[in-house]
């Protein structure tokens, strides 16, 4: 599968998109279980857990755990998370295991004297940390809905990190880019080095300190990290650098168990993320706004179709970025964000032709862009229909930098997705408003949009996404192109991308994704263009009459696999 993907992709950006090419990228298929991933090591444990027994939530639990071996550039015990659940007796659930400010943050815990955000102090170092919450989200999604027993579903983690994998490209690249920063820390160069070099492809990486924490989790459940000598740890390294979380922070942090978020679209049910995730209600407010068009006559690709696109992303954001933040911390108003007689306001309103300036949307909330991109999504589903869609973070490409000292793992740098200034764009360019300032236990707003369609109360389509704010557009446009446009799944995830996020006030394509005369058309239209490259890397399921097709995104490292 990855063989014809890789191949593929290459191909494609040489030659230009054709669907004949594109039609070379084989979904796996299988008729008992998939998974879908961003590791191959991973996607295989999750296929084994499903085929010893395990229920779907078993599998995403062992990806969890396993990611945080053998992709430590996202896949985490010190960042955080969202999952989607959907159970074979039709209940669904959403975990939310986002990281929370430390109660010793503050509002202006970023700011000079004079008011202005410090650059780099929310994304490197102790300051960028918030408290872990992964951990918690995998362990009550396995006591709550796992069948197996936790020992048996960590067992590949644990042995991954004990007896080590081998560094593939992807991983050595992604070393290679963080060099200058892993030098910062002794302890991050005392994990991921050998004699000052850091692992390269066909090394084993062995991680016995992170085996004794996986093992600890494995025997004491939630005790054996957010009790004992974890807390203390975290705390030490934490402060060693600047940081203010207290072993008190971890301790008492927990997951949240929630009703996921619903909005109807076409006849379908679509279930995603709510706060302190903006996800789902970008993703629902889009959608709401979308089905007044009718995509599907416009076809994929037409400047008609991306403009209503395009409008849609705008407004959702700017509501985002306007409304969005932790539901516990301040109040939300998402009954009428989410409703269809809200999303029928914006819909008249968008002229059918020009382009809307951001700056006609909360003018008082404008600002100059910026730009930025590691995440992690995978899809789950087992023979009896229960399914996972879980998305889960360091924020930037091994957080923080800062690997936790005598436990080996690495902090996130979540507080970055803050407004460290209400109106100062974060690394991903979102502004945020009063909404999610900082205040201590607050957790920081999200764009990871874990997401499942149903059809008559079925996993339909599963699917998620790393990549910033590009996240919830990823998410929006291959959903797209499945309902509204009919594309089989592979050719659904290989259809180049745009990104749109109200501001900064441009459009992002990927190659491809507009040809000479759409361009043209967009340009005549008021639209900015910003060529970029891949815009998400989604990984998702699709549910067939005859089983199961998973298709991992060709523009990163991914595996699908079903039996
Ligand atoms: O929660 C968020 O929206 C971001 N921290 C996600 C970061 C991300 O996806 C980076 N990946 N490319």
């Amino acid at each position: 599968m990855r063989a014809f993907a890789k191949a593929s992709l290459i191909l494609i950006l040489s030659v230009g998109t054709s669907f004949s090419q594109i039609s070379v990228l084989k979904p796996a298929f299988g008729t008992h279980g998939m998974v879908s991933t961003s590791d191959s090591i991973a996607t295989a444990v999750g296929v084994k857990i499903l085929k010893e027994g395990g229920n779907a939530v078993d599998a995403a639990v062992a990806v969890g755990f396993t990611l945080a071996v053998v992709y430590p550039q996202a896949g985490n015990l010190g960042g955080g998370g969202y999952y989607i659940i959907h159970l074979k007796d039709g209940k669904n659930y959403a975990i939310d295991a986002r990281e929370t400010a430390p109660a010793a943050a503050s509002r202006n815990m970023y700011l000079d004297k004079a008011g202005n955000v410090i650059p780099g102090k929310s994304l490197l170092g102790g300051l960028s940390v918030g408290v872990p919450g992964n951990v918690d989200g995998l362990l009550t999604a396995q006591k709550r809905f796992g069948r197996l027993p936790l020992p048996k579903v960590m067992e590949p983690a644990i042995e991954l990190a004990e007896n080590g994998f081998i560094v593939d490209e992807h991983l050595q690249e992604v070393f290679h880019h963080a060099q200058k920063e892993f030098g910062k820390f002794p302890s991050t160069m005392k994990y991921f080095s050998r004699n000052g070099k850091l692992y390269s492809k066909g090394e084993r990486l062995v991680q016995k300190d992170l085996a004794n924490v996986l093992v600890k989790i494995a025997d004491e459940g939630r005790d054996g990290f957010y009790k004992g000598e974890i807390p203390g740890l975290i705390a030490k390294q934490d402060q060693a650098t600047g940081g203010v979380i207290t072993a008190e922070d971890v301790e008492d942090y927990h997951a949240i168990v929630k009703e996921p978020l619903m909005v109807s679209y076409h006849g379908y049910e679509v279930m995603s993320m709510p706060p302190s995730s903006s996800g789902g209600v970008c993703l629902a407010e889009m959608l709401n706004i979308l089905e007044h068009f009718n995509l599907q006559r416009y076809g994929y690709g037409a400047s008609q179709t991306l403009h209503y696109e395009i409008e849609a992303m705008r407004h959702a954001f700017a509501d985002r970025d306007k409304y969005l933040g932790d539901v516990s911390f301040v109040s939300v108003p998402l009954k009428r964000l989410l409703s269809k007689a809200y999303a029928d306001t914006i819909a008249r309103e968008i002229d059918p032709f020009s382009a809307t300036p951001s700056i006609d949307i909360y003018p008082e909330l404008i600002h100059p862009p910026h730009e930025g991109t590691h995440t992690t999504h995978y899809s789950i589903i087992d023979k009896e229909g229960n399914a996972v869609s879980v998305t889960t973070t360091l924020n930037s490409y091994f957080g923080s930098m800062e690997v936790v000292d005598g436990a080996g793992f690495f902090l996130n740098n979540e507080m970055d997705d803050f407004s460290a200034k209400p109106g100062t764009p974060n690394q991903f360019g979102a502004i945020g408003a009063e909404a999610n300032s900082i205040e201590p236990g607050k957790r920081m707003l999200s764009s990871m949009t874990p997401t499942m369609v149903l059809r008559d109360g079925k996993p339909y389509l599963i699917l998620g996404s790393p990549g910033g704010t590009t996240i919830i557009n990823a998410v929006l446009e291959v959903m797209l192109n499945i309902i509204d446009f009919h594309m089989p799944l592979a050719r659904a995830e290989m259809a180049p991308r745009i990104h749109q996020q109200w501001v900064p006030d441009v459009v992002y394509y990927e190659p491809g994704a507009l040809v000479y005369d759409v361009r043209q058309s967009m340009i005549s239209r008021g639209y900015k263009l910003v060529p970029r490259e891949a815009i998400g890397e989604v990984q998702a399921i699709l549910v067939t009459p005859e089983g199961y097709e998973g298709v991992a995104d060709p523009r990163g490292p991914g595996d699908a696999e079903g039996y």
